[in-house]
């Protein structure tokens, strides 16, 4: 009996730090945002979590990526899996982006310093949005040699000002303009709504309760400098300082009347590569293809614009036939697996962008949440590549996938 029990009971090393406890639990994207959800305070994590109206588009996008099955090819020489690829002529280590998102520091308040160091480890590029909580220049300090940093833009009413960051960008080397289209006004979400949610929060009855709830969050928050769009400080323009409602900001400071003349414009005073994201038709694809922009994102901005906006991962075949040998696409939105990359990539994308991943990661378990995200992203992929049977990004293509049921 006793070499039965000891063939059986191995005891397991005990692992002290906190973090790393947590993250050996975490299998999956999806279990760093259950962790996210128990550390954050509702009102912060609804920001992140929620949709548009009915929410339809946000469920679709994940599921659009379940739809789709493999069709694994075997006895193909799986000793050597490579998933690097090239993105607007530049080598990535996986073709994975992370996504630009505003108030990056309620999840945790090195906010994007802490995605621009992981990012940057994984070899990946990374997208700051206007709405940033940490500054074009602060990034760049961070940033390792080589990292490839973007700078998304939302268009303010002043474009001096938004020439001015765009000259920043510049001066700070990042690669690429991302130009977010979707969001001529901002969409309603319903449960920021609901819970009357401000950026940056606001101490209330309801959020005291929340913010006691979750001290942990509450004390980093605290003790952490103040929240601001940081790109915007000095500007003039509301850099956050006062807690309005997202809606209210977005309307008074960004500009409804943005139209393809600004894409111009944009090319006008940037060298670099401009990235449109939220295309989501073929028709804007090619108009898009037309007006000489190095790359798309397909993207419903995670189905937090137009409820009912097509998944991105649907949308990809027909606009990669349409315009895939002008423009490079990006598919972005639902990505929560490294089989989603997988998937992509057969069906024409150049890389794929995700947004929520790395803030539930910020959320669970700050910058080493990001770095066990992204590492999560790769090995699935790698994993996904052996197991249908490509050892490299090139070889993918759609006769390994198929339409499930
Ligand atoms: C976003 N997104 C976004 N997009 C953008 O162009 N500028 C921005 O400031 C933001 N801010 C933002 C905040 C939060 C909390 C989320 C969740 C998303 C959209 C983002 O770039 C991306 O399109 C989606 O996140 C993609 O969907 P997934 O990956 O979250 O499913
Ligand atoms: C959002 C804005 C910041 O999606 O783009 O919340």
């Amino acid at each position: 009996m006793l070499r039965t029990l000891r063939s059986v009971v191995r005891l397991r090393r005990p692992e002290f730090d906190r973090t790393t406890r947590r993250l050996r639990t975490a299998a999956n994207v999806d279990d760093l945002r259950a962790m996210a959800k128990k550390r954050l305070p509702g009102g912060v994590f609804d920001y992140i979590d929620g949709g548009a109206e009915d929410e339809i588009s946000l469920a679709d996008n994940v599921e659009a990526f379940r739809r789709v099955g493999f069709r694994p090819r075997v006895l193909r020489d799986m000793a050597a899996i490579d998933p690097s690829s090239t993105l607007l002529g530049r080598p990535l280590a996986f073709p994975f982006i992370t996504a630009p998102t505003g108030f990056t520091r309620i999840a945790d308040p090195p906010g994007e310093l802490a995605v621009v160091r992981a990012t940057g480890r994984a070899g990946v590029p990374f997208t700051l949005s206007t709405m940033g909580t940490r500054s074009i220049e602060e990034c760049a300090e961070v940033a390792r040699e080589g990292a490839r940093l973007w700078f998304q833009v939302y268009t303010w009413r002043d474009r001096v000002r938004v020439r001015e960051l765009v000259e920043r960008a510049a001066a700070a080397d990042f690669e690429a303009l991302v130009l977010t289209v979707d969001t001529a006004v901002l969409g309603r979400r319903e449960r920021d709504v609901r819970r009357g949610f401000t950026l940056p929060p606001e101490i209330g009855p309801d959020t005291f309760w929340d913010g006691m709830r979750h001290p942990g969050w509450t004390w980093r928050f605290l003790r952490s400098e103040p929240i601001r769009f940081s790109s915007a400080e000095g500007t003039g323009i509301g850099d956050g300082s006062d807690a309005v409602t997202l809606a209210e900001y977005m309307s008074r400071q960004f500009d409804p009347g943005l139209s393809w003349r600004d894409v111009e414009w944009l090319q006008s005073i940037w060298d670099g590569p401009i990235v449109l994201k939220g295309i989501q038709t073929v028709a804007d694809s090619r108009l898009a293809a037309d007006a000489g922009v190095a790359a798309i994102a397909l993207s419903n901005h995670g189905g937090r614009q137009i409820d009912g906006a097509p998944a991105p991962f649907e949308l990809l075949p027909d606009v990669v036939e349409a315009v895939g040998d002008r423009i490079e696409v990006i598919c972005d939105g639902g990505v929560r697996r490294g089989s989603d990359i997988v998937k992509a990539c057969a069906l024409g994308a150049t890389a794929v962008m995700a947004g929520r991943p790395h803030l539930y990661a910020l959320g669970a378990a700050g910058e080493r949440g990001v770095d066990h995200m992204l590492d999560l992203m790769r090995a699935g992929m790698e994993r996904t590549m052996a197991l249908v049977g490509s050892a490299t990004v090139a070889d993918l293509g759609p006769e390994l996938v198929r339409l499930r049921g």
